[in-house]
């Protein structure tokens, strides 16, 4: 069903497209159940029945390309009383006028991207009882007044990221206890009232990233997924109930907090010194604390249930104590950190140890029977950058094939959480075919948000040891590494609420984008057709791949399958 939809929604755009003639004249095609308006105004909307079908008064989808007027008045959508879905993407918009949907209140979702909101006053959206989603992304909000979400009682999704929003008033969510996901990020907030999430039941997920808060104070907040990067932290709190926390790129030298549920904490880049709050936090299983000036005798031991652990640019030196315990371990990274000796008596605990990193430091040689001794699962080795000449190079690249030990990180890059910050030390001049793979995984992992009611399902059910992928893929090769990250995306796809689901490339294809580096809005009928080839086969595009991923992978296990009774059978011939 939801694949006819798109099909169709492909079918109107490009017909649009074709029929598309000069940037002015406005155009509207409709399917029985949605249209796509393009150079709409206010005059336009109160009267859809110059310029659309006669049965446009019935839709439930109204998609807007390009509004060419300033404001939504109380009329715009009057005559479309069965509107679930009102999306306008790029436009002169810059005032809703409070009560503007208010005779559309069957309205579930409203995305408004690319125009120039500047403010949103009291009341804005008042009688959408059933309003679930509501996109305000890429516009010019400044302020936001403290009852302008009155009234949004099912509100779950609210994105307001890309705008210039330096500050939010204290009551602003106080309507809407059902919040799961709220994303500010890049804005300009330098700090967020006390007790503005205080009448949120319980947030998925919370996304201030690229701000300039200078702190983030909310030790009762009840939330999943935590994002604080690029801010200007000077210290961090991490309560009982987060499970992962991205804080990376502040300025964090202190840690408080239980973190009891943390699973995943990423604080590279920031002024760390002292890591001994962060041992308490039991259940971390992925943790970076890379380029920060850790104590040189900083120990790990009692993150027992660790299995990533990024140490890069750290001043680490290593002791027996360093890594005992962590007997889960499957991926280090030691890059950058002056080591001038592998002694891997000292790795002994990790014997799980899938992956090391030690590119970059002044390593002279490496014993491989030690190796082979202490680490019997190593299958990637990265040992660029550590000054040997290429006679040397060549010759322990040898001994590496010779123990089995791949030389690169190709594939590792999807680990879902640390995507983001994974550089590849050594991956120059391998080949281009895995490209795709990593663009996929990034779309994964900048999705991951969203797909909350996935992400819950994949946190509650997910067994306390989770198969390393990392691992998985990088003994599979590339192969099977660009089609994993496609078939991880299914279920997502699959569970997620018909509404969003279009959306959702654009959308967080446009929320990592800082504000100021948001395409310009050009009017071009070019740029416009872009758009809509972009919206149309973001979706759809993807749908295939993922489609072709599954067949691919299916047929290779069934050719797989069919030599082994091939063989059988020549054997039995035999
Ligand atoms: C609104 O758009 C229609 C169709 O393009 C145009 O004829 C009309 O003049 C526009 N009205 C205003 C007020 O711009
Ligand atoms: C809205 O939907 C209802 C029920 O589906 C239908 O009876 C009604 O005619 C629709 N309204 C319009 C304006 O089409
Ligand atoms: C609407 O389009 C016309 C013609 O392109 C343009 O002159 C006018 O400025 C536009 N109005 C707004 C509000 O963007
Ligand atoms: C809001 O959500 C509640 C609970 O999910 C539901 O019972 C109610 O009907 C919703 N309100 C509207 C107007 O959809
Ligand atoms: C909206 O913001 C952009 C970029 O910050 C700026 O260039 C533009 O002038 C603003 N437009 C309005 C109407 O405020
Ligand atoms: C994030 O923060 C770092 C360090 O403060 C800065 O170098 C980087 O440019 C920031 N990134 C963005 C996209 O703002
Ligand atoms: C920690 O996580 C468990 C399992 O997900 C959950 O049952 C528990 O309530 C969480 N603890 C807190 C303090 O949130
Ligand atoms: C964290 O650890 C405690 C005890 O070690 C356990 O009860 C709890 O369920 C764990 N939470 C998660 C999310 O694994
Ligand atoms: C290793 O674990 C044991 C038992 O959990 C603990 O007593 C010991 O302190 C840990 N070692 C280090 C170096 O933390
Ligand atoms: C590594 O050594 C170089 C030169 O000896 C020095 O400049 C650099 O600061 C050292 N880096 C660390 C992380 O200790
Ligand atoms: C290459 O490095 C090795 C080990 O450091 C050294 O023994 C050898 O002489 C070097 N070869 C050349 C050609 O520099």
């Amino acid at each position: 069903m939801k694949l006819s939809f798109a099909g169709i929604l492909v079918g109107i755009t490009l017909n649009a497209l074709v029929s598309y003639e000069t940037a002015d004249a406005a155009l509207c095609m409709c399917h029985p159940s949605s249209c796509v308006v393009i150079n709409a105004n206010s005059s336009m909307l109160s009267h859809p029945e110059l310029y659309c079908p006669a049965n446009m008064m019935s839709i439930n989808d109204l998609l807007i390309l390009r509004y060419n007027d300033t404001i939504l008045t109380v009329d715009s959508f009057a005559p479309f009383t069965n509107l679930t879905s009102v999306e306008i993407f790029q436009g002169s918009l810059s005032r809703i006028e409070p009560g503007a949907f208010e005779k559309t209140p069957a309205l579930f979702k409203i995305i408004v991207r690319s125009n120039v909101l500047s403010t949103l006053e009291d009341y804005t959206f008042r009688g959408l009882d059933g309003l679930h989603i509501l996109y305000l992304i890429s516009n010019n909000l400044t302020t936001i007044a403290p009852n302008a979400f009155y009234g949004l009682k099912n509100l779950t999704y609210l994105v307001l990221s890309g705008n210039q929003i330096t500050q939010l008033p204290s009551t602003l969510f106080s309507s809407s206890p059902l919040l799961r996901s709220v994303s500010l990020n890049n804005n300009m907030l330098t700090g967020l009232p006390t007790g503005i999430f205080d009448n949120i039941d319980s947030l998925f997920k919370l996304d201030v990233s690229y701000n300039q808060l200078s702190e983030f104070d909310f030790p009762d907040l009840q939330v999943t997924l935590l994002f604080l990067h690029n801010n200007s932290l000077t210290s961090l709190q991490v309560g009982d109930h987060v499970k992962v926390v991205q804080a990376h790129q502040n300025r964090i030298r202190t840690i408080s907090g239980s973190g009891f549920n943390l699973t995943d904490l990423l604080l590279s880049d920031n002024a760390i010194a002292d890591v001994t709050p962060i041992m308490a936090m039991k259940n971390l299983s992925k943790l970076s604390l890379s380029n920060n000036p850790l104590r040189p005798d900083s120990t790990f031991g009692s993150l027992d249930r660790l299995e990533e652990l990024f140490l890069s640019r750290t001043n680490l030196m290593i002791s027996e104590q360093t890594f005992a315990n962590l007997s889960w371990m499957t991926l280090l990274d030691l890059s950058y950190n002056n080591l001038t000796q592998l002694d891997f008596s000292m790795f002994a605990a990790m014997n799980k140890l899938k992956s090391l990193i030690v590119a970059y430091n002044r390593i002279e040689t490496i014993n491989f029977i030690e190796l082979r001794e202490y680490l019997p699962e190593l299958r990637v080795l990265e040992i660029c950058g550590n000054g040997w000449n290429a006679t040397y190079l060549e010759r322990m690249l040898g001994k590496m094939r010779k123990h089995k030990l791949r030389a690169d990180m190709q594939g590792l890059s999807h680990s879902l959480i640390f995507s983001s910050v994974f550089v590849e030390l050594c991956s120059a001049g391998v080949e281009t075919s895995t490209k795709p793979s990593f663009d996929y995984s990034d779309y994964y992992s900048e999705d991951f948000g969203d797909g909350i009611e996935q992400e819950i399902a994949e946190y509650t059910t997910s067994s306390p040891r989770p198969q390393p992928r990392v691992s998985e893929s990088a003994k599979a090769g590339h192969v099977s590494s660009t089609s994993k990250p496609m078939t991880t995306m299914v279920p997502m796809f699959a569970l997620e609420p018909t509404a969003s689901v279009r959306l959702n490339t654009m959308v967080t294809a446009d929320v990592i984008l800082p504000a100021e580096q948001q395409p310009v809005v050009g009017s071009s009928p070019l740029y416009i057709t872009f758009q809509v080839l972009v919206y149309t086969f973001s979706v759809f595009g993807i749908v295939c791949l993922v489609v072709l991923g599954y067949y691919m992978r299916k047929r290779r296990f069934d050719v797989r399958r069919a030599t082994s009774i091939d063989s059988a059978d020549s054997v039995r011939l035999v």
